[in-house]
């Protein structure tokens, strides 16, 4: 496939994941309503499979399925959750495809670790959602 052809598909892949996301979001958030508290802060995330070292044993082939998934529902976590600054849109776009990225480790996909890699980039994500200090 062409290289446009595949960013093309991967955006409509994207947005397919937010589709299913937003359909479930509803549920999710009255089932939150009585703890007020998501599956996963962003804070936690970061601690535990970011600077944790989650996902780099993912990225770098040595996680268990166990483990990948734990990494999946993190980065799950992350698109549903509010980012503590920046655009919402940006905040879909970047958590999203780490998600999507995660997912395709799950099932096994070619190329997934690269794509892991690549989507997780802490500044670029750091440069529009993290709290200045
Ligand atoms: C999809 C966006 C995104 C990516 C990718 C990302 N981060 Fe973050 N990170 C955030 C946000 C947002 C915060 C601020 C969280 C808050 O203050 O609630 C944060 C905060 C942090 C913190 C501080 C946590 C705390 O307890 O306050 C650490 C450490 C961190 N990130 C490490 C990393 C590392 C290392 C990477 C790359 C391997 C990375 N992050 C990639 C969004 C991201």
């Amino acid at each position: 496939m062409s290289k446009s052809g595949r960013r093309a598909s991967l955006a409509a892949t994207l947005s397919l994941l937010f589709l299913a996301i937003a359909a479930v979001a509803p549920f999710a958030l009255a089932a939150e309503d009585e703890e007020k508290k998501p599956k996963h802060t962003t804070k936690e995330v970061m601690e535990k499979a970011m600077k944790g070292g989650l996902l780099k044993k993912v990225a770098g082939g040595e996680a268990t399925e166990e483990e990948k998934k734990e990494l999946l529902d993190m980065f799950i976590s992350l698109v549903e959750n509010k980012p503590p600054r920046g655009e919402m849109e940006s905040w879909h776009n970047l958590a999203g495809a780490s998600a999507l990225a995660a997912a395709k480790m799950v099932v096994g996909r070619d190329g997934a670790a690269d794509e892991l890699k690549a989507a997780t980039n802490c500044k670029a994500c750091h440069s529009q959602h993290k709290p200045e200090e």
